[in-house]
This record gives structure tokens, sequence and C-alpha cells, in this order.
């Protein structure tokens, strides 16, 4: 089913005031979301805090059904935490590296997990290892996979960058990392909720992804997913009383299921809402919105491609939602400012967000746009006249 864009719009009342291309930024919520988050923010000063949680415990308890029918995964898989990177982290640091041990990354690498991976790999003398990419600029599955021998304690993917409309082949690698025995941590932050994800189907064993992107939830909200048999053998690095019980004999113990990765306090009201965000997704259909963003997003880039001193950088055999270009001899910076000035919301991708990509590829900083279902071609039209009145 095609995605109805009038009702998409009609739903979202941030429509009414920009052209929102900043959607691997955050993008904008939908009136269901608004509602929850603000609706249990009421009943929070109406009733008390804690009593607004027990009473809305259905809904709090639904984020984590949602998530897990999302991704293909059961409920106790799922963990739900402040954002993607605390959910990367928890999974990361939860692994016992040692001197001699491996890492492999990939040039899509994000600057959080690279500098916690650069962290870990100092502490502890374990090697950090970049596998290459292949013609297409996506990693390289075949390079990766005569990588994999016995000192490999980890592979860490980034499915979608944050610089661009690459989408690596996950589920090839997965294949490659189960062949070897070896866990694969994806980062689905900018791939979830703009295309079909199915842990098993991808064959990851941990993934992490953000409530405020391409699901369309509240700021402040992000998931971590872990395979059943992988739960018990990862410790968290940090413990409460929410991930473990305090036990009579002065010990403790931790919770068997993936909640051991969250902790006690939170925030209800975005939590629900995140569980909103997910239904109204699936309501659409991962099919139907893959389908409309990839489209726009490759019209965008043919015409920007078409602009004199324009130039597209977006990797791979498959490209999503996110287009970066870039317009000779103007700084990334100084066109964003000059789109955001005219109500056309798009982001700055700078080289230290991705140093690996960046510098391979000899590029500056990068101007962002990222479509989502409900942006009208009319709004692709005024970015692509403004940047060719800047060209
Ligand atoms: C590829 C990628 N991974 C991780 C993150 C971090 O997500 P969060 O800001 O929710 O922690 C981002 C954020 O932009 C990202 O683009």
């Amino acid at each position: 089913m095609a995605i109805d864009v009038a009702r998409a719009r009609a739903e979202t009342p941030g429509c009414r005031n920009v052209a929102h291309l900043n959607n691997a930024g955050a993008a904008l919520p939908p009136e269901p979301v608004l509602e929850a988050v603000v609706e249990h923010l009421r009943r929070e000063a109406a009733i008390g805090g804690y009593e607004a949680a027990a009473e809305q415990r259905d809904r709090v308890e639904h984020a984590y059904d949602a998530i897990a029918a999302l991704l293909g995964c059961a409920r106790d898989e799922v963990a739900i935490v402040e954002n993607a990177t605390r959910a990367w982290d928890m999974a990361f640091y939860s692994l016992q590296l040692r001197e001699g041990d491996r890492v492999l990354t990939t040039r899509a690498e994000y600057a959080s997990n690279y500098i916690a991976l650069r962290q870990v790999a100092d502490r502890t003398g374990a090697a950090l290892v970049v596998a290459p990419d292949d013609e297409h600029g996506q990693v390289d599955v075949a390079a990766l996979e005569g990588m994999l021998d016995e000192r490999v304690r980890l592979v860490s993917l980034v499915h979608v960058p944050t610089q661009g409309g690459l989408v690596n082949p996950a589920a090839a690698v997965g294949a490659a990392c189960r062949a070897a025995g070896v866990p694969l941590l994806l980062d689905a932050c900018q791939s979830v909720g703009q295309m079909p994800i199915d842990v098993a189907a991808i064959g990851c064993d941990m993934l992490s992804g953000t409530g405020r992107k391409f699901l369309r939830g509240p700021r402040g909200t992000g998931f971590l997913y872990v395979r059943r048999d992988l739960v018990e053998s990862l410790e968290p690095p940090l413990l409460d009383l929410h991930a473990a019980e305090w036990q009579p004999d002065g010990s403790y113990r931790i919770r068997p299921d993936a909640r051991r990765f969250e902790n006690w306090e939170t925030n209800y009201a975005t939590k629900i809402g995140l569980g909103v965000a997910v239904d109204y997704a699936l309501g659409w259909g991962l099919d139907a919105i893959r389908t409309r963003v990839y489209a726009l997003a490759a019209d965008l880039r043919r015409a920007l491609d078409a602009l004199p001193g324009v130039r597209t950088h977006d990797l791979g055999e498959e490209r999503c939602a996110i287009v970066t270009f870039s317009v000779a001899g103007r700084p990334a910076a100084e066109v964003v400012a000059a789109l955001v000035a005219d109500g056309i919301n798009v982001s700055l991708s700078p080289v230290s967000y991705s140093r690996l990509d960046f510098e391979h590829r000899g590029l500056d900083d990068l101007v962002r746009a990222s479509v989502h279902y409900y942006n009208e071609v009319a709004e692709l039209d005024r970015l692509i006249d403004r940047v060719a009145a800047l060209g």
C-alpha cells in the first residue's frame, strides 16, 4: 500500500511550519505521539509520578511489545534506555576484552562508538581493526569474512551511517559472523523506522536504536536488543536496583532479561510515546515507508547532481533516505544556515562524526538532507531551488 501523504501530513503538526528535511537528526513526531507524551505528563501532575506509572503500566509495558514486533524479537530481549549511544555502550562495555583480542569495525563507524572502542582498546590492549569498503563504498563482506579469526570478539557495524545514504549489507555481515561464531553489534540508529529490520534475518546478536529519528518518537529515547542466549553472559558495566537485586547475604543477583541494561529512574511519558511511535510506524508499514523515502531521496540526489557546482556523496548499492551534498566554494555550515533561514530544515554532517569515512574520501563537512514519508515533492523543489541559487 502506498503512503497516504495527505493523511501523514495532516497528522504531523510540524508540517504546517517547516519543510523538515532533518529526519536523520530528529523527525517531526505525529499527533498521537505528542498526545501520548503530554497526556502522561498531565497524569503525573494530576495524581503523582509513581501513581501515574502504576495506572498506565500497560501502556508503559506495551513499548516493549511494540519494539519486539518492530524488530522480530521477544519482549524480554529489549531494554529501553535514553538514546542509541547508551544502548550501544551498555552492550559494548559488557564485553570483557583482553590484550590480544580484536574488534572489527568499518569505515561507516559513528564517532561515539569509535570513541568507546578506542577507549577500551587503549585500556585493555585489544586491537581495533577497520575492515575495508568494496568498490561500492559499503563494507567489503568478503574481506571482513577473511578477517574473522579466533581473536575477533566482536564485529561493530553501522547499518546506515550518519553521513549518507549508504545501507551496509547487514544480513551478509550477519551470515559471516554467524558462520564464524563472532557476535555482531548492529548500530541501527539511522535505519530503524525507515526500512524493515528483522534481527533474525539480519543475524545480529545485539542492536541499538533511537526513538527520535526515523521512528518519529520523542527525544531522549533509545533501545537495545540482545539475543536471549547472550543476555546472561553479558554483565552490564553499570548496575542498580532495577538491573540487579540486593540479596539478604549481601550479594546481588542481576536480572535475567535485557532490562539488566536499563536503570531504575526513567521518563515514563516518553517511554509510552516511544511505544506509540513504533505502533504508528508499523501502522503505515515499514515496506511502504522504505519505498517512499528511497524514491524521494533518489529523486533529490538526481536533481542536486544536475545543479552546477553541487555534488552528492552517498555510497553503496542500496541508498536510503539520507542525502549528503556539497556546494562548490561554499562551506557546508553556510549552506545549512541559508536553508534553515528559509524554513528548510537540513543539518550539518561534520567530519568529526565519522572520521574514518570522511578522511578516507578526502571530504570536508557535508550538508545533510534527510527525507521522510510525510515530505512532499514541493518541499524538495524548494530545497533544490534554494541550493541552485547558492551554487
Ligand atoms: C549512525 C549513528 N549511530 C549512533 C547515533 C547516536 O544516536 P543517539 O544520539 O540516539 O545516541 C547516531 C546519531 O546521530 C548515528 O547517526
